[in-house]
């Protein structure tokens, strides 16, 4: 039986939709692993259907942009809306990881980040962070390098404010999801065979 990966994600204005689907995209690189994306906006209260899907699922993977230093309003909800989870420890030994997209090159992501990873530990998961060294961070480096926000305890990805999910965030970016998705296939396989 394939290996399942949920990402579930929220997006206001649609920037980290698209981190989501790199992520998504790099899990379905993997074989013997179903990539799964659900909208967080979908989980607001422990009875949504869409928990059934976390619940049966070998991994789940955390999104949502940077909203004032942490995880946006939706996504929140979304987080005390597993509290009935946590009690039974029903996610517990499931792998985890995360991601968050926002408008500053910093823009206070590693708060996010943390937030996730200690969201996860609450859930008894096993945290699996970014494995990509940095980029952009030597004379000869640039913006086009992997992992150019040099983030380490999970995926970070930047968006400019001006620009729509169109061309933001840019490239290098979305191949750091890609890779960081199959990263998180590849190690659900190994945890769970
Ligand atoms: C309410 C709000 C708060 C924000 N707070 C931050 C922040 O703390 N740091 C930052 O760098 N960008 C911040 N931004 C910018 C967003 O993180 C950025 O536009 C991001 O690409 C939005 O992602 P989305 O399109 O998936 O919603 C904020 C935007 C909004 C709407």
């Amino acid at each position: 039986m394939a290996f399942s990966v949920v990402t579930v994600y929220h997006s206001g204005y649609g920037h980290t939709a698209v981190v989501a689907e790199a992520v998504n995209s790099g899990v379905s690189e993997v074989s013997g692993v179903d990539a799964v994306l659900i909208d967080a906006g979908e989980l607001n209260s422990p009875d949504a259907a869409g928990f059934s899907v976390l619940d049966n699922a070998d991994a789940i993977i955390f999104g949502a942009p940077t909203y004032m230093g942490s995880a946006s309003a939706v996504f929140k909800t979304f987080m005390e809306s597993s509290s009935s989870r946590w009690m039974e420890q029903k996610w517990a030994n499931k792998i985890a990881g995360g991601f968050t997209n926002s408008g500053a090159m910093n823009g206070d992501k590693q708060n996010t980040l943390v937030e996730f990873m200690t969201f996860s530990m609450q859930h008894g998961m096993v945290w699996v962070g970014l494995g990509q060294m940095p980029g952009n961070n030597h004379s000869g480096g640039s913006e086009s390098d992997p992992n150019r926000l040099g983030a380490t305890i999970g995926l970070m990805t930047q968006a400019n404010v001006d620009e729509g999910g169109d061309t933001a965030p840019p490239q290098s970016d979305r191949e750091t999801a890609v890779a960081y998705g199959k990263r998180i296939a590849e190690a659900t396989i190994r945890w769970g065979s």
